[in-house]
């Protein structure tokens, strides 16, 4: 009977502890329902302002020294530094991760370097807590600043459409350039239009897989890849495509009149 009586009760509390496990998973549900439902009916002003204020109050990090700005200055941009932590390290240290731009970022197919974040809210999240050592953010700060970051579009221009395609006003390397990036290079089976990005991390030798990042404003993010160790657009894509040649099976380098048309098009976007 004791003994029943023991083993019913620690039943019971089995029990009793799953139906708590469950509460942390209906909130995550509640808040994806909640959170799609204003993604359906757009932008919401008066959070993504909330969100911008967010974005450079530097109460957020857990020196009270360091705001989202900080590292993301001009509405979102990059500083165009590389970092462990808050840390500011060599170019190229592996270590190390160069900062993205967020212009665009509420279009990416996925986020961080590593690809591995599972939303734009947990990626923010991750920052919040691990790169700024600040304290767990509620989920409403976490959708004010979510929603301004997916308000932070590239500036664009009169060459490249919203598309990703050269327009009429577009020079003609910039048009050849865009031949190559979705013809001979292959650039376009990963960096694809018109995000330039896609879901899967794709290892090309860099030292593991990372995530295909998106190409719009490039010309203005560097140092580049994940660890900031190229300095110059033109060693990144001659790399590139000297990858690309080599696992299609006709290994090749891009001449001269190649790598400048390439460089035009990515120049544009
Ligand atoms: C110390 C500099 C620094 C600060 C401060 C910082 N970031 Fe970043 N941010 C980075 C770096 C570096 C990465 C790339 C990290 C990685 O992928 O491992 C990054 C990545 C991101 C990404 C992913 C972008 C993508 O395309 O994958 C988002 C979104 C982002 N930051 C938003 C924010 C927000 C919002 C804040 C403030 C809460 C913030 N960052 C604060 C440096 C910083
Ligand atoms: C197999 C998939 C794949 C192909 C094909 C590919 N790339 Fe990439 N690209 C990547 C990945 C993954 C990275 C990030 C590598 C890293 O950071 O270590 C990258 C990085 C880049 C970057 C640097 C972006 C940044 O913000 O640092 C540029 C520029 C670029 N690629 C251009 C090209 C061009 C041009 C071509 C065609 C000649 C091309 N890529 C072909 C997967 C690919």
């Amino acid at each position: 009977m004791c003994r029943y009586y023991k083993y019913s009760s620690q039943r019971g509390q089995e029990q009793t502890m799953k139906k708590l496990a469950i509460l942390p998973a209906l909130a995550a549900i509640l808040i994806a329902i909640c959170c799609g439902s204003v993604a359906a009916q757009g932008p919401d002003p008066a959070l993504i302002e909330t969100g911008r204020k967010l974005f450079n109050d530097t109460t957020l990090s857990g020196s009270g020294q360091t705001s989202c700005a900080t590292c993301h200055p001009a509405n979102g941009h990059t500083d165009n530094k590389t970092y462990i932590g808050l840390d500011v390290v060599a170019d190229g240290d592996p270590k190390g991760r160069s900062t993205p731009t967020l212009w665009g970022a509420g279009t990416r197919s996925a986020y961080s370097w590593a690809g591995t974040a599972p939303s734009l809210e947990a990626n923010i999240r991750g920052i919040i807590v691990n790169r700024m050592k600040g304290a767990e953010p509620p989920p409403e700060k976490l959708a004010a600043l979510a929603a301004y970051v997916r308000s932070l579009t590239p500036p664009g221009n009169s060459n490249i459409g919203n598309d990703g395609l050269p327009t009429k006003a577009a020079s003609a390397g910039i048009q050849r350039g865009f031949d190559l990036f979705v013809g001979k290079g292959g650039c376009g089976t990963c960096h694809v239009l018109p995000t330039f990005d896609k879901k899967e991390a794709e290892d090309v030798g860099s030292g593991a897989k990372f995530k295909v990042p998106s190409l719009w404003a490039v010309s203005k993010t560097g140092p580049w890849f994940n660890d900031g160790r190229y300095k110059t657009l033109g060693e990144v894509v001659t790399y590139m495509w000297e990858f690309q040649s080599k696992k299609a099976g006709a290994p090749s380098t891009p001449t001269s009149a190649e790598l400048a048309d390439i460089l035009a098009y990515l120049d544009a976007l």
